[in-house]
């Protein structure tokens, strides 16, 4: 295997409390060396002045679609994507078809990514079997196996004795239960949020209070049983508010926040643009500002995409019947540094809520950038400018509604493992 040194960038690493211009020596797929003027000898050499090094970029919420719906995405293509991006570990959703909820979907996925993957994938199982909310997945027999959390993510579990039986099942295996919090007789027939904009559009709303509703509960249910629970995709006042005041209260929540609600508002959906439909849907202003004050207090601890591919006929229909989701892996690191940009957040900051944070949050082995350590590295130009065009994405769909938009930064070299999986 190649020996790499990276050489003279800012080498940032949260979880080391590293933030030094030196070099970076990977050697036999490690870490070998972290430090000023390393000896070059028989190394392939990247120039990093001017660029940013960081452990390589941690995603803990993406559909990889594969089995079943490889129409929309595949494990080649999502991993490949993730790489595009900068991401060297990924945790994918269990809303396969088959549902991950047993050893052999799990294995399927494992093999495929020894097989074609390009980065390191961490399975999330379901929560409750076929994601029916009625009985509970053997989580036990997934842990150790690469299974770190589980999820009925795209479904809330609307049953909070299944709920409260799947907190006391996981918190002795260590598992964390990633809830997709969502009241769904509260959302009734909702598809965007509700607020002006859905009036004016003639479009049934989904409030806010249908998130809040359910991610109250989620934390009481963690609070009880001591839990490790993390919610995904928070999008609400009310939700980041609930979960400051619960980190205060020494609940074992934590909670990811997506580029896209950090970013947008209802005001994409204006046009009835179904690139700008997903759930939870995107919110008003304040609900944004609410988000970012939560990455800014540190009440959100990891920055995930929701990387949720869908192919354009899912996505060319009318509003109502559209699906939800967009593609997320290639745009996220640019819309994270743009928080540094607007001065909410410094460059470890950003840095930690895409590398250590999201790791521990999953409590996956990533993040990190030490001697000895895996050489997952990604090297990235802040400064690079590029403009988004939706049809050159490598991911399989196209859904985004960052088509167009000028971006700066992006990964220029994605290392998994010592290898060079993508360079830009
Ligand atoms: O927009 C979304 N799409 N939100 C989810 O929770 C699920 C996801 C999907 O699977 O498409």
């Amino acid at each position: 295997m190649a020996k790499i040194l990276i050489k003279g960038g800012r080498v940032i690493s949260p979880a080391q409390q590293l933030d030094d211009t030196c070099d970076v020596l990977i050697e036999k797929g490690k870490i070998a060396a972290i430090g000023k003027d390393l000896d070059a000898q028989g190394a392939e050499i990247i120039d990093a002045d001017g660029k940013i090094v960081t452990p390589g970029l941690v995603d803990i919420h993406v559909h990889l679609r594969d089995p079943g719906l490889e129409y929309k995405e595949d494990i080649a293509s999502g991993t490949l994507s993730a790489v595009t991006g900068g991401f060297t570990s990924i945790a994918c959703m269990p809303n396969t078809n088959p549902v991950n909820d047993n050893l052999s979907v799990k294995n399927y996925i494992l093999n495929k990514v020894k097989e074609e993957g390009h980065c390191r994938v961490f399975p999330i199982a379901s929560i409750s079997k076929g994601l029916q909310g009625e009985s509970m997945t053997e989580m036990g027999e997934l842990k150790g196996l690469g299974v770190y959390g589980v999820s009925d993510d795209g479904k809330p579990v609307s049953n909070a004795q299944l709920m409260r039986r799947a907190m006391e099942y996981a918190k002795p295996f260590g598992i964390t239960i990633v809830t997709h919090a969502e009241d769904l007789e509260l959302v009734g027939s909702g598809v965007m949020n509700e607020g002006p904009v859905s009036t004016e559009l003639g479009l049934k709303g989904i409030p806010c209070v249908a998130e809040d509703a359910a991610t109250a509960r989620e934390i009481m249910l963690a609070e009880f049983t001591g839990a490790h629970l993390h919610v995904a995709h928070v999008s609400t006042k009310g939700s980041i508010d609930l979960v400051r005041q619960a980190k205060k209260r020494g609940v074992n929540v934590t909670c990811e926040a997506t580029p896209h609600h950090f970013t947008l508002t209802d005001e994409a959906v204006r046009g009835y643009n179904t690139n700008a439909k997903m759930n939870p849907p995107l919110r008003s202003a304040e609900d944004r500002e609410a988000v970012r004050k939560g990455i800014a207090d540190g009440t959100v601890d990891a920055i995930a995409t929701d990387h949720a591919p869908h192919h354009i006929d899912e996505k060319n229909v009318e509003f109502n019947i559209a699906m939800n989701g967009i593609v997320g892996l290639e745009t996220a690191l640019p819309l994270s540094l743009q928080l540094v940009e607007d001065g909410l957040i410094d460059l470890p900051k950003a840095v930690a809520l895409l590398t250590c944070g999201p790791a521990a949050a999953l409590g996956i082995p990533a993040g990190q950038l030490e001697e000895g350590g895996v050489a997952d590295v990604t090297v990235i130009d802040p400064e690079l400018e590029w403009t988004v065009d939706a049809q050159k994405l490598v991911s399989k769909s196209k859904n985004t509604p960052f088509d167009g938009w000028k971006m700066n930064g992006a990964a220029l070299c994605t290392i998994v493992g010592g290898k060079i999986a993508y360079r830009r």
